[in-house]
């Protein structure tokens, strides 16, 4: 599709890869609107000259009211419940029907305490959840503002009621949450992944799971999107959505704007926008 173009306009969902970007020839800029471009070869594209923008910063505000969402529907078991509901089981109110986890003064583990990462965290604060926190890097800002403890990523998973995933998918992040992850965590924890799929070894996921290492698990994104592993898909005790945690109309209309308006700039010869790092 892009051999013969010269600007490309992507999604997270494409992948350019270096063969693609090898053989467009006459390609000279690759904009993407999303806030990840693990998607694209960027050192393909920089070997020929081709600059990439992405759409940083625009959806924080509303990931972070994505993936709160997730985490209570996960805790309180919103899709099962709904489900039930809907099949028409639902015979009357009793003492323990889908009984879930308290959120409120939990213990939330954020790994990456990046844009997102605090977005989410100063949401708990208003749950009045305690937040521990790994990240490459300490975050003293993030420190002061949300009271957030640094810990190791062993301590962080022990310590956790929820775990949060908000790492960027590099080589060092792929499975960063396999099975010997997952059995770090305490029975009784939930998994949030709102990051990108591969962050989670999903068959691993769905194993513990079922074997009760952990109680539950919310995802948004998936190691092979648009497929998902079928034991998982068997998991009641996962909360299963299709990539949206930023998908409100407003953000999404603005990281389309966004990479329009770095398309353009590059055209007009002014200053890019958004170059990726
Ligand atoms: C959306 C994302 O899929 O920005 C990203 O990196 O993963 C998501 O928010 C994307 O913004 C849609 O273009």
């Amino acid at each position: 599709m892009i051999r013969d173009a010269d600007i490309v306009y992507t999604l997270p969902a494409n992948p350019v890869n270096g063969d693609a970007i090898r053989g467009a020839k006459t390609l000279r800029f690759i904009a993407t609107m999303g806030t990840g471009y693990d998607n694209i070869d960027v050192a393909a594209a920089r070997e020929r000259g081709i600059p990439v923008t992405y759409a940083p910063g625009i959806l924080d505000e509303t990931t972070a009211d994505g993936v709160f969402a997730l985490l209570l529907a996960t805790a309180r078991r919103l899709g099962e419940a709904e489900r039930y509901l809907r099949a028409g089981k639902y015979r009357g109110w009793t003492p323990f029907l889908f009984t879930g986890r308290d959120v409120h003064h939990a213990t939330l583990g954020i790994v990456g305490m990046g844009r997102i990462g605090r977005a989410v965290a100063r949401r708990a604060r208003g749950f009045s959840m305690r937040i521990l926190y790994n990240d490459a890097r300490r975050n003293d800002d993030a420190e002061r503002e949300l009271d957030a403890t640094f810990v190791t990523f062993d301590e962080l998973l022990a310590g956790s009621d929820v775990v949060s995933l908000h790492v960027p998918l590099l080589p060092e992040t792929r499975h960063l949450i396999d099975a010997r992850a997952l059995r770090k965590m305490k029975r009784t924890a939930i998994l949030i992944n709102s990051s990108r799929g591969p962050v989670v070894d999903e068959h691993a996921l769905a194993e513990a799971l079922r074997d009760g290492v952990i109680a539950g698990a919310g995802l948004d994104v998936f190691e092979r999107e648009p497929d998902v592993d079928p034991l998982l898909l068997e998991r009641e005790n996962a909360v299963l959505l299709p990539h949206i945690a930023s998908a409100s109309e407003e953000t999404r209309t603005r990281m389309a704007l966004r990479a329009a308006e770095n398309v353009l700039a590059f055209l007009d010869g002014r200053p890019l926008l958004d170059p990726v790092p």
